[in-house]
């Protein structure tokens, strides 16, 4: 928590190994920053949140109010309502060719809760877990919270940023537990082509190591991207798990629903700790995601061809920026840009990059540091077309008076 205004924080007794390891979400950091502004009627341009600015689609906020007014306000099982787990799988049989059942499934609160009980479910003390930079913030503090080590992969922007299993193979070692790829990728946009993910499923198979696979984005694609699970390749599946979550696809981050796919064994286990932690995840919000799965999917088309407008104004707009460069998100809706010919000695650092933008320009953005990445920032194109317009005029000047 963000120390309260006033309050002093005296540390007054020690806090466990456990949670000393971890930190908060940086990018939450820049949010509450944002926000504080806001609040003082200041005019920001907010590229900080990793969220859809849509509403949730009308059809599942009603099914929500209908499961309220059915009075399915109690206890669900752990893992999810049945129908919701047979929902889930057949809608990533039909939207992504898997073919799971529903003992392979169970539903968290966010994809977030299910990566965190999957790892806690797997990792030892000094196990390695693979994780490509730049990387979603959440990984490495998940590892180390489980005791796990986080062994990081550099990918390139030259390479769009794509997690190569040829590099994965280098950092493999005895310890090495489980290999996380997040495709589409938060923050790079980066999409692991099929090809690719076929090298680190067979490589993840040959080794003995879990292939965790983050699929939170998978409807957002571009260009000649299709939606893709490495759950549709042939082959045993024993050391795979698939992470999903209706929060991007559907903009329902608040509502709090996720899953993980995942061998039956593994299910149960995460099963046990979600029974002694969260148990269920909210009734109504199971019901509202049981309507986004088996209900018509117009709305994620009509907002994926409004993020792709918005992406190909931000890269142009970007890119005109003298000493900025950003390849093309293939995914998601975030843009990367490397900001690094900008830095100097009152401006040494990504992160003085993005408390300057607040300060001099009221723009929002998350410092590429908070994703492994020094000399980057992480801009969110969920927002609106008049937003973008007036964001890059704010960049353009704050980069002319950084020159
Ligand atoms: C790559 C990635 N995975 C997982 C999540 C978790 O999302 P949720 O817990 O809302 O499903 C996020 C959220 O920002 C994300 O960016």
């Amino acid at each position: 928590m963000e120390p309260t205004a006033g309050v002093k924080t005296v540390e007054t007794f020690p806090l466990s190994d456990r949670v000393n390891r971890i930190s908060v979400s940086p990018t939450m950091a820049v949010l509450q920053a944002a926000e504080q502004l806001k609040s003082k009627g200041v005019d920001v341009v907010d590229f900080g949140p990793g969220e859809p600015d849509f509403p949730t689609p009308e059809h599942i906020k009603r099914a929500a109010v209908k499961a309220l007014e059915e009075n399915r306000t109690k206890y669900t099982p752990t893992p999810g309502i049945a129908p919701l787990r047979q929902a889930i799988c057949d809608w990533h049989a039909a939207q992504l060719g898997s073919s799971y059942q529903p003992a392979e499934c169970i539903v968290s609160a966010g994809g977030k809760q299910a990566i965190f009980n999957a790892v806690c479910s797997l990792v030892n003390s000094g196990d390695e877990v693979v994780i490509a930079a730049p990387y979603w913030v959440s990984y490495p503090d998940i590892v180390k919270y489980a005791g796990g080590r986080p062994v990081i992969v550099e990918t390139r922007a030259e390479d769009d940023f794509i997690m190569r299993a040829a590099d994965v193979e280098k950092a493999l070692t005895a310890r090495t537990r489980m290999v996380i790829a997040d495709s589409p990728c938060n923050p790079t946009g980066a999409v692991i082509p099929p090809e690719e993910f076929e090298k680190l499923f067979s490589l993840c198979r040959r080794k003995g190591v879990w292939l965790l696979s983050d699929e939170c984005y998978s409807h957002f694609v571009y260009g000649k991207a299709k939606p893709f699970s490495v759950a549709s390749l042939p082959g045993n599946k024993d050391r795979l798990m698939i992470i999903g979550s209706c929060s991007k696809t559907y903009a329902m981050t608040g509502w709090r629903v996720g899953y993980a796919l995942a061998p039956q064994q593994l299910v149960a286990a995460m099963n046990k700790l979600q029974s002694q932690s969260t148990s269920n995840v909210t009734t109504m919000a199971q019901y509202a995601a049981l309507e986004a799965l088996r209900g018509p999917m117009d709305s994620v088309a009509a907002m994926l061809a409004e993020y792709a407008r918005r992406r190909e104004r931000i890269v142009a707009g970007l890119r005109a920026i003298p000493g900025v460069t950003c390849t093309a998100p293939q995914g998601a809706f975030y843009v990367f840009p490397n900001i690094s010919a900008h830095l100097n000695a009152a401006m040494p650092n990504d992160t003085a990059v993005a408390r300057l933008l607040l300060e001099r320009e009221n723009v929002a953005v998350v410092p590429g540091e908070a994703f492994g990445a020094p000399g980057y920032l992480r801009i969110s194109y969920a927002a609106s077309m008049e937003r973008i317009e007036e964001g890059l005029r704010r960049f353009g000047r704050f980069f002319a008076r950084a020159a």
